[in-house]
């Protein structure tokens, strides 16, 4: 059985000082986060990346970086290496979300590559593939999702599969209000699974856990997570709240608050 994993993915937002607050209130809070059945992650700024690591030290919590770097050091202004997001107390890393691959030209091929850094440096690769509403809409979703997944994963070996994380998050449903029905993610994280498999092996298909991302509210994310192959969630707004991630996570894990 795969473990749901809940994951915050807090983009550009939160200071030093914002992210300390909001690890407090995840944890000290009247009842405290109950941490049983149910992985967490949290996705902070860089900069407050060791902040978060030290805040939630000893818990099991999850820390990840948003990007990286295939190089392990060199002339990138502005770049981050897996090294360096070890160091600063990451478990795990973003790789290839839409708004890098729209806004930032992150290609498969780069996808792939920090992918491969990641791996190689001991950090958890949250693989994001999706499709635009335009590709939907042109009955392009599954060879999209194919070329994402084979892409990006390209060369890994089965085992690696298996420890690594992919979030189907459809561009459409990101930062819209508007979440793909339970139906639709079904649909897509089985075809996830089947690409993992036919490229993979059945195991490491098994053992990878699939996210789903775009517009994750409280309200939703226990039907979303109903579904045979949604394994958890990728969860941008609604993770900048510590009782509303709170509450993500108890839906996430099929128990209430
Ligand atoms: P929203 O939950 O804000 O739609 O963002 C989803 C996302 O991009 C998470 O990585």
């Amino acid at each position: 059985m795969r473990t749901p994993l809940l994951a915050a993915n807090w983009k550009m937002y939160k200071t030093v000082g914002e992210a300390e607050a909001f690890v407090s209130a995840l944890l000290g809070g009247t009842e405290g986060v109950d941490l049983a059945g149910a992985e967490i992650v949290i996705a902070p700024p860089f900069t407050a990346l060791p902040a978060v690591a030290t805040g939630v030290r000893g818990t099991g919590i999850g820390v990840a970086g948003q990007d990286l770097h295939w190089e392990a050091e060199g002339a990138f202004t502005g770049a981050i290496s897996a090294g360096m997001l070890v160091e600063a107390g990451a478990t795990h890393v973003i790789v290839g979300h839409s708004e890098r691959r729209r806004l930032f030209g992150d290609t498969d091929d780069a996808v792939n590559r920090k992918t491969k850094a990641a791996l190689a440096a001991g950090l958890i690769p949250i693989v994001c593939v999706g499709e635009t509403l335009e590709e939907r809409d042109g009955g392009e979703m599954p060879a999209v999702l194919t070329r994402q997944v084979r892409g990006g994963l390209n060369g890994l070996s089965a085992e690696q599969v298996g420890t690594l994380v992919v979030a189907y998050e459809p561009v459409w449903a990101i930062g819209t209000g508007r979440t793909a029905s339970a139906a639709q993610a079904g649909e897509a994280h089985a075809h996830i699974r089947s690409t993992l498999s036919d490229a993979f092996g059945a195991d490491a298909a098994d053992s990878c856990r699939i996210l789903y991302g775009g517009s994750v509210k409280p309200g939703n994310v226990k039907e979303l997570v109903a579904q045979a192959d949604v394994d958890g969630a990728l969860v941008g707004g609604a993770s900048l709240d510590p009782n509303s991630f709170h509450q993500i996570v108890a839906g996430g894990r099929g128990t209430e608050l």
